[in-house]
């Protein structure tokens, strides 16, 4: 692998078996992120979008291939260690179309959730959540409970809270699925400035044809194969 690659999965396949049938979702994916770069993944629903992501945050198994995250190479057809989950902690952070605020936490609890969790809550990751909340726009929002926001803010700040430990790679998936367009922009807009400004390299799941140019690589998943447009 090239030094300058953060991420890489290769040969990734993965069938699901739903009654008698079976689904081939992933053919021999291959894929390879530089550092500090962006990839879009388009392709119609259902083609095996959301899978190829959790595949390569570790969350799913593949039934073959292999995944580096930088110089950690891991097979995929076995579940994740314990080690690779605490390396995934720092190493990835991950936006979803729904948000997945936690609605009793206010807006600076649900950030810094993961930091307090692992025991790593200090002044300085609440310095780091406050400078992400004011990066995306919503510092006003600290002490706000999720259900008061919009949904541009709760991507936002699902946003801030993905980028908290400086992951070296965010995969995003559909993250602007739930907003208007012009609030999707402006969201899409603010999460590929601010990974460029924070050294993040980029997975982007989208529908949207404006946004998937907008990245360095662009790829379409027609029929598990992954390929270049
Ligand atoms: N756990 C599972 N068991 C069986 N089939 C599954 C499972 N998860 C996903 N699938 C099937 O795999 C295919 C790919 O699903 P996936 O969610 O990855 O698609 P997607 O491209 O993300 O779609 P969308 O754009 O609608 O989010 C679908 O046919 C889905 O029904
Ligand atoms: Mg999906």
């Amino acid at each position: 692998m090239n030094s300058s690659t953060v991420l890489q999965g290769k040969e990734l396949s993965k069938t699901f078996r739903f009654g008698n049938e079976n689904i081939r979702v992933l053919q021999s994916i291959n894929l390879s992120l530089p550092a500090r770069s962006s990839l879009s993944i388009r392709g119609e629903s259902g083609c095996g979008k959301t899978t190829l992501l959790n595949i390569l945050a570790r969350i799913e198994n593949a039934d073959t291939g292999e995944l580096s995250w930088e110089d950690r190479i891991m097979r995929c057809d076995r579940r994740a260690s314990r080690n690779e989950v605490a390396h995934r902690a720092n190493f990835l952070g991950v936006v979803y179309q729904a948000y997945y605020l936690v609605p009793e936490l206010d807006v600076l609890e649900n950030v810094t959730l993961s930091a307090r969790i692992s025991g790593g809550m200090n002044q300085s990751m609440i310095e780091r959540a406050h400078s992400l909340l004011r990066q995306m726009g919503v510092e006003g929002k600290a002490r706000q409970i999720p259900g008061k926001l919009s949904g541009g803010e709760r991507q936002r700040v699902a946003i801030a809270r993905a980028l908290l430990n400086r992951p070296k790679v965010l995969l995003a998936d559909e993250p602007t699925g739930n907003l208007d367009e012009r609030t999707g922009g402006e969201v899409m807009d603010l999460l590929l400035n601010t990974c460029s400004q924070e050294g993040a390299s980029l997975i982007l799941v989208t529908h949207n044809l404006a946004f998937a140019r907008a990245t360095d690589q662009q790829t379409i998943l027609t029929e598990g194969k992954l390929n270049e447009v």
